[in-house]
């Protein structure tokens, strides 16, 4: 079967490296990609977003299935052009997307479904929502309800903080129009987790736990990135918890959007946080994180085209996943001042002496080829991942790689997967 998988980042070179290993598989596309998902497939130049283009390619191409890796082109509708001109399409309608695109209709689903999460407000006029936080006390966490590339999202210590950034996400169009309505919610307190499941429409497979760094700083300080590194599994997540969150998030999740008529299929992302009162939601998303997804393909055993052919055709009640027992530790490498501003076009060395190490893949994400180098091309850089007996050799490993590579002005987080090192049994 032919696959085109669309996007570019590091959970799309993951993605690429994992189906370019399906028996299923006769031909790769990739759109656009970037130099990593070259080594597993063609990489086609068109944007994510350009749908029609995308459409048209793979008609022609004969195209067995699209794998739609980002959430905006699962936001503009993407999986349901696809499936109109007869092409299986892998991901959630544009309906079911606003689980993550619209944090307002998220918090509504969950409220009407009684699933736990941080008691929110939900505000469209900045005059309301001021007053609302001013009358707080306690810290708040202010969210931009639509698409901020994982940067809409403000906790606040300091209520007046809350406030000043209101304004900034409502009346100076921080974020565009994905800030005409924001959510102010309590902060909850504990450790995080991403917990991913294939679903159906019906059946909901939960994949291994794992764990995102989304702050740029070691220790969890400065402001939120896209995800500086990730590990799976996350042994914060007990046995216990997965049937927690099951039983009263996932399974609710599912029937609560079959009700409202935008059935779910593709990924199902929760966000959670392990508070002392239980797992609650922190959010939803409608597609394979980045960076987890690295870690959790690297212990994927079983071929992931055939289980997103058993999602497409409702069919994941047939399919049981292998996973290697073994922890893997993905590291991210990012360009010099991200998540602020940054400069491309630096030429990165060391990469093939770091692919070689034994268990270590080096994903790419913001890159490029230029004249014949690999050059830094965006924020997120490379996503350097290792799996090994422990969580600890996995890291060592995972650093090891890291550190035959360099380009100007490179920078990573020391710490990754320390939490999961220093747990108390
Ligand atoms: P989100 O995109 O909604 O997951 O938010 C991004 C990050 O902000 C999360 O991974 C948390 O670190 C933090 N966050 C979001 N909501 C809350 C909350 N209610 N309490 C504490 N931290 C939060
Ligand atoms: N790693 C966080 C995300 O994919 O949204």
């Amino acid at each position: 079967m032919k696959v085109l998988l669309i996007g570019n980042g590091g959970r799309e070179h993951a993605l690429a490296w994992k189906l370019s290993q399906s028996k299923e598989l006769s031909k790769l596309y990739i759109a656009p990609g970037n130099p990593g998902t070259a080594q597993c497939g063609e990489n086609i130049d068109i944007s994510p977003t350009d749908i029609p283009a995308l459409l048209e390619f793979a008609q022609q191409n004969k195209v067995g299935l699209v794998v739609v890796g980002p959430e905006d082109p699962l936001a503009a509708g993407a999986v349901d052009v696809f499936e109109k001109a007869g092409i299986k399409a892998f991901g959630p309608s544009r309906a079911a997307a606003q689980l993550e695109a619209d944090k307002a209709f998220s918090k509504q689903l969950m409220r009407s479904c009684s699933i736990s999460t941080a008691e929110g407000r939900i505000f469209d006029r900045y005059d309301d929502a001021k007053a609302y936080i001013a009358s707080r006390d306690e810290p708040v966490v202010v969210k931009a309800a639509g698409l901020a590339k994982g940067k809409g999202v403000f906790v606040c210590d300091d209520p007046a903080d809350g406030i000043v950034i209101a304004e900034k996400i409502m009346c100076d169009d921080m974020f565009g129009s994905a800030g005409n309505t924001i959510i102010v919610e309590d902060k909850l307190l504990g450790e995080e987790a991403s917990i991913l499941a294939f679903v159906d429409g019906k059946n909901i497979y939960i994949m291994e736990s794992s764990q995102d760094h989304k702050a740029i700083g070691e220790g969890d300080t400065g402001p939120n990135t896209g995800g500086m590194g990730a590990y799976s599994p996350a042994p914060v997540v007990t046995e216990k918890m997965i049937k927690q969150i099951t039983r009263e998030i996932l399974v609710p999740t599912v029937d609560g959007m079959n009700r409202n008529d935008t059935p779910y299929k593709g990924i199902l992302y929760a966000g959670i946080m392990a508070t002392a009162g239980g797992p609650r939601v922190l959010e939803f998303n409608v597609r394979f994180g980045d960076p987890e997804t690295q870690p959790i393909l690297m212990r994927l055993k079983s071929d992931l085209l055939k289980v997103m052919l058993a999602v497409c055709d409702s069919k994941l009640d047939t399919i049981n996943l292998q996973w290697d027992p073994r922890p893997a530790v993905c590291v991210v490498m990012a360009s010099g001042g991200y998540p602020g501003d940054y400069e491309k076009g630096k030429k990165i060395s060391g990469l093939e002496e770091a692919g070689k190490l034994k268990d270590v893949v080096v994903f790419h994400a913001g890159t490029a080829k230029q004249d014949g180098d690999i050059v830094t091309n965006g924020g997120r850089v490379l996503g350097v991942t290792a799996i090994g007996q422990t969580i600890a050799e996995a890291k060592a490993k995972a650093y090891e790689a890291v550190d035959k590579i360099s380009f100007e002005g490179a920078y990573y987080r020391r710490d990754i997967a320390d939490k999961a090192i220093n747990r108390k049994k």
